[in-house]
């Protein structure tokens, strides 16, 4: 693989959807998957297998494995908070799986409703019995700039745990600003806490762009290595269960800027463009991506 290759991961069916007042119905979501796929983008997000009364978007991603076409190069994951979460995922026949925890107990109970040591615990075993069967598992590390519940994030913090999970067998370890928070200024100084325990072709970085801060946060990243980019269509997304954070950083703005870079990203952003105009009608607000809306307009 050249190195101006870099690898997006879609969030927009799983974090995008998780957050939004209107469930799409499954149809919807599936067509939503298919153009999405279509645009070239071979890693998307689809799905979680977690309680459906904490997150009711999601409740139907069992039926959504079954209906989805798995032809092309595309592979499908889903997140999973435990066991009964892998057997349901394993039942499904997804292609990865997504544990997640975070740097911080306060939104570790608020989300999962145990602290971060235990939800480590709590992991081992799944991430066994996952690559046991073959299936990749990819460990998400949330706040790793700031909890909404108990304030900024040591950067030692997030390399131990980064490393943590990479020693429990995650494949990759996606480092999450949960709230959207940081800048440059405190990305960067994470990010080389980080790299010193885990290497950057294990690391993929989750911004979320509550503050407009998501692309410029990018450059350090690129900067040091790391080429695995989660974004989401139209920058759909957010935590339920994070107060006040908003959408992932839009797949059309990372894709604009890395091909102006003269990297390349396999997407064709003509129609990844169209498909977040298309999402973003179905749900009925306004396209949170400004590259999408500047295409739309053209
Ligand atoms: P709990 O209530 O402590 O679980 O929830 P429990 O084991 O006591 O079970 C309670 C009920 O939930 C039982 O049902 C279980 O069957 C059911 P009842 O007998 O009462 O009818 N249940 C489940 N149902 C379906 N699938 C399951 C499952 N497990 C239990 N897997 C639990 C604990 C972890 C399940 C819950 O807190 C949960 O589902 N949390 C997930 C929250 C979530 O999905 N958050 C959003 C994703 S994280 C995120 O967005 C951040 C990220 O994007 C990165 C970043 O931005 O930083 C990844
Ligand atoms: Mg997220």
């Amino acid at each position: 693989i050249p190195v101006d290759r870099v690898s997006l991961v879609e969030m927009g069916p799983r974090d995008g959807l998780q957050n939004e007042a209107r469930i799409l119905p499954l149809e919807q979501r599936l067509e939503l998957i298919a153009r999405l796929a279509d645009s070239g983008l071979q890693r998307i997000e689809v799905g979680a297998f977690v309680s459906p009364r904490k997150v009711p978007q999601m409740a139907d991603s069992a039926a959504l494995f079954e209906a989805l076409p798995r032809k092309g190069p595309t592979r499908y994951g889903a997140l999973v908070p435990n066991l009964q979460g892998l057997q349901a995922a394993i039942a499904a026949r997804v292609d990865e799986i997504g544990l997640f925890t975070a740097c911080s107990d306060g939104f570790t109970r608020a989300n999962i409703g145990i602290g971060v040591e235990e939800s480590l615990i709590r992991f081992a075993p799944l991430v066994a019995e996952a690559r046991r069967l073959g299936i990749k598992v990819r460990g998400y590390l949330s706040t790793v700039i700031a909890c909404p519940f108990d304030g900024p994030t040591r950067p030692k913090r997030v390399a131990a745990l980064a490393e943590r999970l990479l020693d429990l067998g995650c494949h990759e370890i996606s480092l999450g600003d949960t709230i959207g928070v940081g800048t440059p200024g405190t990305v960067a100084p994470m990010l080389d806490a980080v790299l010193h325990e885990v290497p950057a072709g294990r690391l993929a970085v989750h911004f979320h762009d509550t503050y407009g801060q998501g692309l410029a946060n990018l450059l350090p990243a690129l900067e040091r290595g790391i080429r695995t980019i989660d974004c989401s269509v139209a920058g759909l997304g957010g935590c339920p269960y994070a107060p006040g954070a908003s959408g992932n950083l839009a797949s059309e703005e990372v894709v604009y800027l890395l091909h102006g870079l003269g990297m390349s990203t396999g997407v064709d952003l003509d129609k990844l463009a169209a498909t977040g105009q298309w999402v973003s009608e179905r749900l009925g607000h306004g396209n949170g991506s400004r590259v999408g809306r500047a295409l739309h307009a053209r």
